[in-house]
């Protein structure tokens, strides 16, 4: 039996076919330098298959309209938009979300702003992003999971079940589900020195063992889509790059889903200096299998120029309208062209998301240093919550949040106060995030000074993270360093609280706070959150996702780094370190502090030695010597002692939380199939090699809290 895209694309014409392949803008364009115009009559002559930036059912209706009911053929579109942490209801950012270490979470909020995706009449998003960032001066960090390759994948697990899972029968195609991509496939955080859109250059081994294993995940995970990088690797453009993209993602990796082109990246490929015109450019991006030219005119202008060129062929054109075609069907947008666009359905509701959202919030809160401040006292009476985001509603979501509301934000302050009903709570910003204006400081020193506790919000405008925000420095900007070094000569208790969205140089907020709290851009709950955190009420869970640096000079930094033949030695000049510098990060990975603490013990495994096939466990003993309930995290890492290429000092293989009340102990379990200490061999394929493993386990990855146990790798 002929299949519906058979007939289709028997009765397509050329331009109807490319038409497929173009995704255009009806609104709001902002990340590139192609304008959006109106795309009716595009739309209505088939020229156009796929929009971006649209949302809102009446919008969305209207131009599907259009496409359903005018064009020759009614072939549904797909609408797109990023929704990195939200849609309406913004959660914390990638980053931020990522501290809380729970895979659970990450899909309920992929999952609900699928629903509220759908409800506006989307049915793809342009997210996970699973760029491994390793590099804060990067502005994309934040959009994504940190800097392990672990994390990341299960991240990505968890992205592409929550986005894609409609929740009921339907699947995909369900008006709660959209389309998961994930981007940007590769290597995109290793651009040089953090410049958002410069080349990369990364060794194949970092690529096999770093940045393509959390892409592998989607892929198996059943994502959709898949946005290759604007970067170029070694010279080639992600967007053209046959070895990966046709041989990695669609052969080895059998991925049949779509590829989308980044915004405008296929028009680039001229700035690139590897296409002298829009035919090569367009040739370029299709022979690497790019489906979807977001943005761009090359498969519009230069597809057919190349086809009369003979640089494609007709079935190379067929072949990637086939693959969008049958996306769209499995959105269910031919069955039901209007069925998203009809509100955010039930069982989930607005309550229910802003619920879910605060505790995110809350779980993505990542205490740094706490000398006793916190929590605070119940009998504070007067607290100064100063600086320029104590009260700024603009700057909660983060970026990437285009359909969110600030007004819908809850800032420290409101939150503050109405959990302390009994605290007069005094704010006043003192100066901006940015600019050198001082007029404010005096007002803001003035209610420091009468006040028993200082709160002091200092960080990152939301416009310094995401897209095109990469910063050569990273200390706080403008005259905040200034104000809090005021506000710490005035010699009253003071609680840091940063906002941003990647670890910031702050050494002396470090030496000189009370307590610093790490609260990256936490959405529309921000301030509910931060008062649970800070009163007690919530006993902090957050871990850090990246290593915290103490100076630009460290980056990249991170701790999956390999041995070095001379490892620091405090009294040994010789050795690997800064001379300049104190040993180390400012703060590990996995660092994060609770109102207690846990005791770990007693670090067993299933078997002392193992071989293929063989699945271990290895188990540790917890207990709360606090007095209170908490929850405790840790990590599982792997060493393995002596192998034919020098592997990383820890690799992260697993983590797992426990919840505990006061003198309460608990088991935490972490199972270790053979795989887990197996690494790309000389063709990149796993190998195990037989020999010694070391394997750790800690509340983060300094090394000095690790209880560990050896293992040995045996052929049998
Ligand atoms: O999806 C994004 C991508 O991450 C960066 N450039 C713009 C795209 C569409 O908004």
């Amino acid at each position: 039996m002929t299949s519906r895209i058979d007939k289709l694309l028997a009765a397509m014409t050329c331009e109807e076919k490319i038409g497929q392949l173009t995704m255009s803008a009806a609104q709001y364009a902002v990340t590139g330098p192609v304008l959006a115009g109106d795309v009716s009559e595009d739309v209505r002559s088939g020229r156009v298959g796929s929009l971006l930036n649209i949302w809102g059912a009446e919008r969305a209706h209207a131009i599907q309209r259009i496409a359903v009911e005018e064009s020759r053929l009614k072939i549904p579109l797909m609408i797109g938009l990023d929704v990195l942490h939200g849609h309406k209801t913004i959660f914390p950012i990638p980053l931020a979300e990522t501290a809380a270490f729970d895979p659970e979470l990450w899909r309920r909020s992929a999952r609900e702003s699928a629903i509220e995706m759908g409800g506006d009449g989307v049915s793809m998003t342009f997210a996970p992003m699973l760029d491994i960032a390793r590099d804060p001066r990067w502005g994309r960090i934040a959009e994504g999971p940190g800097e392990d390759p672990w994390v990341a994948s299960r991240y990505a697990e968890a992205k592409v079940a929550g986005f894609q899972d409609g929740g009921s029968s339907q699947g995909l195609a369900g008006a709660g589900a959209v389309a998961a991509t994930a981007k940007h496939l590769c290597a995109y955080g290793a651009v040089r020195a953090g410049l958002e859109y410069a080349s990369v250059d990364v060794s194949e081994r970092l690529l096999h063992e770093v940045y393509l294993p959390p892409f592998a995940a989607a892929v198996a995970a059943g994502c959709a889509a898949i946005m290759p990088a604007f970067n170029d690797l070694a010279g080639v453009p992600m967007t053209m790059h046959i070895p990966l993209l046709r041989g990695w993602l669609r052969r080895e990796h059998r991925f049949d889903g779509v590829i989308v082109s980044d915004y405008n990246a296929i028009v680039e490929l001229l700035r690139h200096g590897v296409a002298a015109d829009l035919a090569e450019a367009a040739a370029a991006a299709l022979k690497a299998g790019v489906d979807i030219d977001m943005m761009g005119s090359a498969y519009r202008f230069g597809l057919p120029d190349a086809l009369d060129r003979g640089l494609v062929t007709m079935s190379e054109i067929d072949e990637c309208a086939r693959r969008v075609l049958a996306l769209k069907e499995r959105l269910g947008l031919f069955e039901d062209p209007y069925s998203r666009g009809a509100g955010a359905r039930e069982p989930s509701s607005l309550r229910a998301r802003r619920e879910l959202a605060k505790d995110i919030a809350r779980r993505s809160i990542v205490v740094l240093t706490n000398d006793g401040l916190l929590p605070l006292q119940p009998g504070l009476r007067r607290i100064a919550l100063v600086g320029p985001l104590a009260n700024a509603q603009a700057e909660m979501n983060g970026p990437w949040a285009a359909a969110g509301d600030p007004g819908d934000c809850v800032t420290f302050l409101q939150g503050l106060r109405a959990a302390c009903p009994n605290a007069a709570i005094e704010s006043a910003p003192g100066i901006t995030i940015e600019n050198d204006d001082s007029s404010g400081i005096a007002q803001a020193l003035d209610i420091c000074r009468s006040s028993d506790l200082v709160i002091l919000c200092l960080g990152e405008s939301a416009s310094m993270s995401g897209e095109a925000a990469s910063r050569a420095a990273l200390g706080l900007p403008g005259l905040q360093m200034e104000f809090a070094r005021l506000v710490f000569a005035l010699d009253v208790p003071v609680v840091a609280l940063i906002s941003s969205g990647r670890p910031l140089i702050i050494p002396e907020i470090v030496e000189r706070a009370g307590a610093v709290v790490a609260t990256w851009f936490l959405g529309v709950e921000a301030g509910p959150a931060i008062a649970d955190v800070l009163s007690g009420r919530f006993n902090p869970t957050g871990r850090l996702p990246v290593t915290w640096p103490r100076s630009a000079g460290q980056i990249p930094l991170y701790f999956a780094s390999r041995p070095t033949g001379r490892p620091y030695h405090q009294d040994d000049h010789y050795t690997s370190k800064y001379i300049d510098l104190p040993e180390g990060p400012q703060f590990y990975f996995g660092h994060g502090l609770s109102y207690g603490h846990f005791a770990i013990e007693n670090l067993t495994a299933s078997a002392e030695e193992f071989w293929t096939g063989d699945s271990l466990t290895v188990e540790v003993a917890v207990r709360n010597e606090g007095s209170r309930a908490g929850e405790q995290t840790l990590f599982v890492f792997v060493r393995d002692l002596v192998a034919s290429v020098a592997r990383p000092i820890l690799e992260l293989k697993g983590f797992a939380r426990i919840a505990l009340g006061p003198g309460e102990s608990g088991i935490l379990r972490f199972p270790l199939p053979a795989a887990a200490f197996a690494f790309p061999g000389p063709d990149f394929k796993p190998v195990l090699e037989p020999g010694d493993f070391r394997v750790s386990v800690g509340p983060s990855a300094d090394p000095q809290f690790h209880l560990t146990v050896l293992l040995r790798a045996r052929p049998v």
